[in-house]
């Protein structure tokens, strides 16, 4: 747990915070004195991650989100300014996949993938920038993931596409709004040990996925990708931005 406490006060939105990155991240923020809005889907979770911040003497609420519907992500966003103030800092975060390679992929599974891993980034992001384009400025960090810049078969093709998608919607934001004083970055975590990872794979197959793409062996921890997301949203990287940041513990190519 870090002692310091960037963002003392500040408006938190976090899509997807009801469980693995989205989790740890919200905890982190909040340790550091932000008033973090729970953005998920999943009542149960969101509401057991709201509480737990709470137990620690945190602020936050939950708001039940649906981050591929436009009125849904429209309201959570209305209801995170309305009871934390306008938001300073947002971490887009919910990405997922169905799989099949491109021979076998219907249409509608490619869809799918796409809606919820880049669409969802657009949406988050079309109603966050007014917002702090309104209030002097903020920053955005969005999840990519390394199977945007790295072949890795467990990854369809559907969600390798997503995720460089939105590296370069972030990058693309990144320009626009720099006169806003708006940041705007994206995080790719390598293979962390989250549920969503604990379902598709076993703890030796995490191990091996690890060992293929990474120079540090081992999966990443939600912590460790919560950490980057903080200095990215912080001051401490107040020069940082359209920048994809690797948190994957190292691959062997060095560019
Ligand atoms: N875990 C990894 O190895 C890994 C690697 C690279 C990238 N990523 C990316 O990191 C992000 C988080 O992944 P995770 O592993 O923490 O997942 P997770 O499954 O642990 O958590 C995702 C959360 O999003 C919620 N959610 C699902 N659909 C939603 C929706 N439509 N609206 C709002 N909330 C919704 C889920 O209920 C869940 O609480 C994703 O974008 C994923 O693609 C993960």
């Amino acid at each position: 747990m870090s002692d310091r406490r960037r963002f003392e006060g500040r408006s938190v939105f976090i899509t997807g915070a009801g469980s693995g990155i989205g989790e740890a991240t919200a905890h982190a923020f909040a340790e550091e004195g932000a008033k973090v809005t729970i953005a998920e889907l999943d009542p149960a979770k969101g509401e057991a991650v709201r509480d737990a911040i709470r137990a620690k003497g945190g602020t936050a609420i939950f708001v039940a989100t649906d981050a591929t519907d436009e009125a849904s992500v429209k309201a959570a966003i209305a209801a995170a300014n309305e009871a934390h103030g306008p938001i300073a800092h947002a971490f887009n975060n919910i990405g997922m996949s169905r799989p099949g390679s491109i021979e076998e992929m219907s249409l509608e599974d490619w869809n799918w993938t796409i809606g919820i891993s880049l669409t969802s980034t657009f949406l988050a992001m079309k109603y966050e920038i007014p917002v702090m384009k309104a209030n002097g400025g903020g920053t955005i960090v969005n999840t990519a993931s390394m199977a945007a810049r790295l072949y890795t078969p467990s990854a369809p093709c559907s969600y390798a596409a997503a995720k460089a998608g939105v590296i370069h919607l972030s990058h693309h934001a990144s320009c626009a709004y720099a006169d806003d004083n708006i940041r705007v970055n994206a995080v790719l975590p390598g293979l962390t040990a989250t549920p969503q990872i604990a379902s598709m794979f076993t703890a030796e197959e995490q191990a091996e996925i690890a060992g293929e793409n990474q120079v540090i062996r081992r999966a990443v921890d939600p912590r460790e990708i919560a950490n980057a997301v903080l200095f990215l949203s912080s001051d401490d990287a107040s020069m940082i931005t359209g920048r994809g940041i690797e948190v994957s513990g190292g691959r062997r190519h060095a560019s």
